[in-house]
């Protein structure tokens, strides 16, 4: 039996859908970017949506959007990618690391409130695998402050706490499309805005500044516009946009499928005494990109999963250990802890219950 860690999931429709877009030779961002963004908002129920290039171009937006800039801070957990702390130094602000919770992985409000200091800005908190973190928590921490709440949600295309669906929580939710994310445009992102002021702003700056809805063609066939801002060129074009519409069909067929598998994997291997499963509340739902568990025999457990051909893995370690981010901060205990027993298992698109079922099998016998 073969089994990916990760894989790409292409729609059999997106041949058809993309080349009918070549055909076209439109293939800048344009009438298929927006509709796709049409299909997100009635997919996921999202109130807007800005489409972009990457989930590091969403983050870099957001904090951009946000105005922070050097001498600010930036919250973030160290269990992430490093993107996430890339688009805080992008910004010349600083990143200051806050603990997490063993448990879940996801940002500790405690450590949060100890970190919030008269040049926090904002606070971004990564939903790990695709659980969502405290909201409420956090909420709670920036009541009466004008720090803002960034929600990375890399992971958590399709996640909800709480009744409300990750993108209509937080000031800016930023998304990743990239190809072994749920949802791949091949490289793409997008970030969804609560504040309707601050949404016509990411659609200046998506595209170098320039208001082209207002920018019309003069006689010398020049746009006339003013340029009153820094703006990117992090738009998503037209083809990738054509791969998204394609692969958005069924998504939450999709999601329910890999819910099932995860149930699965729960019922198990709850009872193993060498594993201990991530934590999850009942008011929150997972869009598991990822399915993780803790356990103290890890390197012995990858070694035995690979001879089954099973693979297992960390995934990220704690982003703060590398010397741009100035080192791993040990008094960070939870992170120290859950990096050094936390153990991801495959979940994906191709994982069908005869493929969960071999690799249960799999982890019982090698524990
Ligand atoms: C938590 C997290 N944030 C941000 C990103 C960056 O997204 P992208 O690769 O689309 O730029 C990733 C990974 O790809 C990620 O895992």
């Amino acid at each position: 039996m073969s089994i990916e860690f990760f894989n790409t999931y292409v729609s059999p429709d997106a041949n058809k859908i993309v080349n009918s877009v070549l055909d076209t030779t439109f293939l800048s961002e344009g009438k298929i970017t927006e509709q796709f963004e049409k299909e997100l908002c009635n997919t996921f129920s999202f109130n807007n949506i800005v489409t972009l290039n990457s989930g590091t171009a969403a983050l870099h937006l957001a904090l951009d959007l946000l105005e922070v800039k050097e001498g600010d801070e930036v919250i973030i957990p160290a269990q992430t990618f490093i993107a996430t702390g890339l688009a805080v130094l992008y910004c010349k602000a600083k990143p200051v690391f806050a603990d997490i919770n063993y448990e879940d992985g996801n940002l500790n409000i405690e450590s949060v409130r100890s970190k919030i200091s008269s040049k926090t800005k904002a606070i971004i908190c990564v939903h790990w695998g695709g659980y969502p973190c405290d909201m409420n928590g956090l909420k709670e921490v920036v009541k009466n402050t004008n720090i803002k709440i960034i929600e990375d949600a890399a992971h958590a295309l399709g996640s909800v706490y709480k009744r409300e669906i990750i993108g209509n929580i937080s000031d800016i939710t930023c998304f990743s499309f990239q190809a072994i994310k749920h949802l791949t445009t091949g490289d793409g992102g997008a970030i969804t805005v609560n504040d309707p002021q601050l949404f016509e702003k990411a659609i200046r700056k998506k595209w170098f500044g320039i208001d082209r809805k207002n920018a019309v063609l003069s006689e010398l066939g020049e746009r006339q516009y003013n340029l009153k801002e820094i703006g990117y060129k992090y738009h998503l074009n037209n083809y990738a946009s054509a791969l998204g519409i394609a692969n958005l069909e069924g998504y939450n067929d999709r999601l329910q499928k890999r819910c099932e598998i995860a149930s699965f994997y729960k019922n198990e291997l709850k009872n193993i005494s060498a594993l201990q499963l991530f934590k999850e509340e009942n008011d929150r739902k997972s869009a598991y990109w990822l399915f993780g568990f803790h356990t103290k025999e890890r390197l012995a457990l990858i070694r035995r999963l690979k001879e089954k051909n099973v693979p297992a893995s960390v995934v990220h370690q704690r982003i703060d250990k590398y010397s741009i981010f100035g080192g791993a901060d040990l008094s960070l205990t939870n992170q120290t802890k859950f990096d050094n027993t936390q153990l991801h298992i495959p979940i994906h698109d191709a994982i069908d219950m005869k493929k969960a079922e071999y690799i249960v099998e799999a982890i019982k016998s090698s524990v």
